[in-house]
C-alpha cells in the first residue's frame, strides 16, 4: 500500500499531513528514509517508521466505550450529544461508527468500529449475538412475569419477542440477556408485564464484557483475543 495511506490508517495524521511528514524526510522504510509519499510499503513484511516509532498497519479499528447517560447512539444528530464525540481527535479520523444502539439514558457497552461488515454480520437478526443488561424495575418482578418475559411476550410494537434469560439478584433487580436487539426492547418488555425499567446498562455484548477499569465515558481498544470473539478471526 502507499506509504501516507499506511500513516493515515492510523487516524495519527490526515492523508496531508503524513505526505508531509514523509516529504521533510521523517519516515523511513525498513531504516530507509523514503521521501515518496506513494512509495510502495509492504506492511506485513516491512516497517515504517516515524522518528523512529513503527507505525502500525491496522486494517480496522475496534473500541470499546462505557456510554454515558445523554448521549444518542450516533455519529451525527443535530440538536444531541453523539457518543463518537466522546473519543479523541485520532479517532475521528478514523470514521468510526456504534455498532448497534443503545438508548440515550441506557448505558454500558458499546463497540463503535469503521468494520462495516463484521457491524453488519453482529447485527443481523440471524446472528443471535448475545447481549446481557443489568436492570432495575420500578416494581418488584414476580416469578410468573420472569416466566411469561423468557418464554416471549407481545410488545405494544406488534413485535413478539425471543426467549431469553433473566437473573434476578433481586425482586427489582438483575441481569437480562437477549438474542436479538428491538427498539427499547426491554423497556417495552417491562412494559408489558406492566413494570417500567428505572436503570439499564449494558454488560456485554457477542461475548465480550464491559472492561470494569472503564469509568462512564471512557473507552479503549479492543485486545486482540476481543477482535476475534467479535470478528470469529476474520480479520
Ligand atoms: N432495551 C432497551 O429498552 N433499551 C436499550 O437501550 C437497550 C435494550
Amino acid at each position: 500500500m502507499r506509504l501516507d495511506r499506511l500513516l493515515s490508517s492510523t487516524g495519527r495524521w490526515s492523508r496531508k499531513e503524513a505526505s508531509a511528514l514523509i516529504r521533510r524526510g521523517e519516515v523511513t522504510i525498513d531504516g530507509k528514509v523514503e521521501k515518496d509519499p506513494a512509495a510502495k510499503v509492504d506492511e506485513v513484511s516491512q516497517t515504517a517508521a516515524v522518528a523512529g516509532e513503527p507505525v502500525i498497519y491496522r486494517k480496522f479499528v475496534y473500541v470499546m466505550l462505557n456510554k454515558p447517560e445523554g448521549f444518542v447512539s450516533s455519529t451525527d444528530e443535530p440538536g444531541e450529544r453523539v457518543v463518537t464525540e466522546l473519543l479523541s481527535k485520532d479517532y475521528e479520523r478514523l470514521s468510526l461508527f456504534p455498532c448497534g444502539r443503545l438508548d440515550k439514558n441506557t448505558t454500558g457497552l458499546l463497540i463503535l468500529t469503521n468494520d462495516g461488515q463484521t457491524a453488519h454480520r453482529l447485527l443481523s437478526p440471524k446472528h443471535h449475538a448475545e447481549k446481557t443488561y443489568r436492570y432495575t424495575l420500578k416494581y418488584p418482578l414476580g416469578e410468573n412475569e420472569r416466566l411469561e418475559l423468557e418464554a416471549g411476550v407481545d410488545l405494544e410494537t406488534g413485535v413478539h419477542t425471543l426467549p431469553c434469560r433473566i437473573m434476578p439478584d433481586s425482586p427489582t433487580s438483575g441481569a437480562i440477556t437477549l438474542t436479538e436487539g428491538k427498539f427499547h426492547q426491554i423497556k417495552l418488555m417491562a412494559k408489558s408485564v406492566r413494570n417500567a425499567i428505572t436503570s439499564l446498562e449494558r454488560v456485554s455484548f457477542a461475548g465480550i464484557g464491559l472492561d470494569p477499569a472503564l469509568a462512564r465515558g471512557e473507552y479503549r481498544e479492543l485486545t486482540n483475543e476481543e477482535i476475534r470473539l467479535l470478528t470469529g478471526g476474520d480479520n
